[in-house]
């Protein structure tokens, strides 16, 4: 783990009925969390209005996704004060899913992380290279393209989480070593330091996603720059997720 405080977020994506969800909140109630971690769980839509009413204030809400600035006539949206009235403080951006299934760009990405941040909510900011990309030694300029990206629409770092979740490894049982992992984090710290500055460079917080559970996440979380989780399918499970959250090194 980095210098920063360690940082857990489990993603539940689309996933979960009112009923396994408060299975879920109990879970994480009765859970035994480290303390010096921020914890950070993102339901839902639908159910972040349950979530925010039962789990423990110890643990942050985020939402999966905003619209690009103030409501109205956007059907099918939410706004980033709707997420606020609700007690949201984070939101995760740029998620691979949304990038490559939905097909958001790295504009319309970038609009929503300036705007979300701009009304004080913070931003996870997804970045990370497809197979073909990997196998193409592509890693480092995907991900410094979908970071600049971010850099170029960002008013300030100071909000601002990066999740590095390589596409591969996500939902597929396919870690990435600790090793392949730290390689791109450093990447990325040292992207940071030469086009944004050594101060956000060293500040900001760089996590690991991508089939991290409770068997693998604790020899990731001794490389040196990486400073937490973006957790998929392991979040759904309280006592997995507790465990991940208390890896921190
Ligand atoms: O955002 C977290 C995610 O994409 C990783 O998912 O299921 O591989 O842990 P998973």
């Amino acid at each position: 783990a980095g210098s920063g405080k360690f940082f857990v977020g489990g993603n539940w994506k689309c996933n979960g009925t009112k009923d396994s969800i408060s299975k879920l909140i109990s879970d994480l109630n009765s859970a035994k969390l480290e303390s010096d971690v921020d914890v950070v769980v993102a339901p839902p839509f639908l159910y972040i209005d349950q979530v925010k009413s039962s789990l423990t204030d110890r643990i942050e809400i985020s939402a999966q996704n905003c619209w690009t600035g103030k409501g109205g006539a956007f059907t099918g949206e939410i706004s980033v004060e709707q997420l606020k009235d609700l007690g949201c403080k984070w939101v995760i951006l740029g998620h691979s899913e949304r990038r490559h299934i939905i097909g958001e760009n790295d504009e319309f990405i970038g609009k929503k992380a300036a705007y979300a941040l701009s009304q004080n909510i913070g931003v996870i900011a997804c970045i990370g290279e497809l197979l073909e990309e990997r196998e193409a030694g592509k890693t480092f300029d995907v991900c410094f393209q979908q970071l600049k990206a971010f850099a170029d629409a960002l008013p300030s770092w100071d909000n601002v989480v990066i999740a590095y979740e390589p596409v591969w490894a996500i939902g597929t049982g396919k870690v990435a070593t600790p090793e392949q992992a730290q390689e791109v984090h450093a990447a990325v710290r040292d992207w940071l330091s030469k086009n944004v500055s050594a101060e956000v460079a060293s500040k900001t917080r760089i996590i690991y996603g991508g089939s991290a559970n409770g068997s693998n996440c604790s020899d990731l979380a001794k490389k040196e720059d990486i400073d937490g989780f973006l957790v998929g399918g392991a979040s759904l499970k309280g006592p997995e997720f507790a465990s991940i959250v208390n890896s921190v090194t």
